[in-house]
């Protein structure tokens, strides 16, 4: 696991950007799995100005999102399809035949159409690069404490943590989706390279426990460990509480002296 140090939020979403772009760049065709979230929103605005400034070319890209509330249709104001809509999708030149969100408004079966979410994935040769946030109990996707290590693509019932964390998104009075379509762990481990973003003083508990604690489906980000090629980009509040911080940034100076390419 690397963990990239940045001084600052923008630093840290121009380190994910720029992650992204070069994996684009080596690869048109790459696969890309998102993720929404407010710690997500620098690291949009930077590829959308890549793509405007420097042509980067999202043509041949295919994505998939993480998850959906459960009831939200795409139009909602909250809805992950609207996010990725306003803040991505909607600037640059992606192809809408090789975007993929999961439908919170199906009425009946999901199993069905989970399982068709994960058909498609590996249909589309698995996830090359998969970007994640993390909530404050750890979760990564919908993937909520004591989520399994094995879970595909499914429905979860959201913990009251996360209704209340993501409340402040939604009109005063207006109710909250309690559950959620989300990849499953299993899902989101067989990506070949996965980059975690984390930001402000508000995390900086769960991001120490999710690097250095235990591996537990206590804090499903744990599960990271176990991954090869697993980087956490976090900044200096989200770091706070990480023991092992001099080593972090040893590891970024020699890292970059000797095996630079690790970095990009
Ligand atoms: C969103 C997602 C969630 C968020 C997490 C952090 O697609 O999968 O796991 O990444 O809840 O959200 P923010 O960035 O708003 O703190």
């Amino acid at each position: 696991m690397l963990v990239l140090l940045k001084p600052s939020y923008e630093e840290l979403s121009r380190e994910a950007a720029r992650i992204v772009a070069i994996t684009v760049k080596n690869n048109p065709s790459v696969t890309l799995g998102l993720a929404t979230g407010s710690t997500t929103l620098g690291m949009y605005r930077e590829l959308v100005r890549r793509h405007e400034e420097e042509r980067l070319d999202f043509s041949k890209v295919t994505t998939f999102n993480l998850d959906e509330y459960l009831g939200l249709p795409a139009e909602h104001p909250q809805s992950f399809h609207r996010f990725m809509g306003e803040h991505f999708f909607n600037h640059v030149n992606m192809n809408p035949d090789k975007i993929h969100i999961p439908d919170g408004t199906l009425g009946g079966d999901y199993e069905e159409y989970c399982r068709l979410y994960e058909e498609a994935i590996r249909e589309a040769g698995g996830i090359d690069l998969q970007i994640l946030g993390i909530g404050r109990n750890g979760h990564i996707g919908f993937n909520e404490p004591t989520s399994s290590f094995g879970s595909r693509t499914r429905l979860k019932v959201l913990t009251s943590e996360t209704i209340e964390d993501n409340r402040k998104f939604f009109a005063a009075g207006e109710e909250m989706p309690e559950c959620a379509v989300t990849m499953g762990i299993g899902t989101i481990l067989e990506a070949r390279k996965i980059l975690l973003l984390a930001t402000g003083a508000a995390k900086a508990e769960t991001v120490a426990e999710a690097i250095e604690g235990p591996i537990t489906a206590s804090v499903t980000a744990s599960c990271l460990q176990l991954h090869p090629d697993a980087t956490f980009v976090i900044d200096e509040a989200a770091a706070e509480k990480l023991k092992q911080r001099e080593y972090y940034r040893r590891v970024m100076e020699l890292t970059a002296r000797f095996t630079p390419n690790r970095l990009s």
